[in-house]
């Protein structure tokens, strides 16, 4: 849905600040999203996670719909000790346009 992945852009502003996605994306506060959805949680390379973040990847979390729907609303309520500092969204509509979004970046 291109409407939504517009709107998912436009939520993305909140994340842009540590992060980056699409062609020619580094690593900076925090690592890049491109593929990010469905895909397993912490092997961007070159990027130090923490260590809540390497347990739970250690343990097998994938970035599937539902994990990274509940990680953006509450990151440390899903995640204690993550080294994200960012409140969450709190509506479904954002969570829907930037997971749209995030989803129209492949690997
Ligand atoms: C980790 C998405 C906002 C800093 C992650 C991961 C995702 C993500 C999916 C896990 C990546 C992986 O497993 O490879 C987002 C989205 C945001 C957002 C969609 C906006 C809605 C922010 C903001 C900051 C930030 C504002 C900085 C203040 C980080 C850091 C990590 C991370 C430092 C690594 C966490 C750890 O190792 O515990 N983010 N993020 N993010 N993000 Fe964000």
């Amino acid at each position: 849905d291109p409407e939504l992945v517009a709107a998912g852009e436009k939520v993305f502003r909140k994340c842009a600040a540590c992060h980056q996605v699409g062609e020619g994306a580094k690593n900076r506060v925090g690592p890049t999203l491109n593929g990010i959805v469905g895909h397993p949680a912490g092997q961007v390379d070159g990027f130090r996670y923490s260590n809540a973040l390497t347990d739970m990847a250690d343990d097998g979390l994938v970035w599937d719909d539902e994990n990274l729907r509940a990680f953006l609303a509450d990151p440390r309520g899903f995640m204690k000790g993550t080294k994200m500092s960012f409140a969450g969204l709190r509506k479904d509509d954002d969570l829907d346009a930037i997971l749209a979004y995030l989803a129209s970046f492949a690997g």
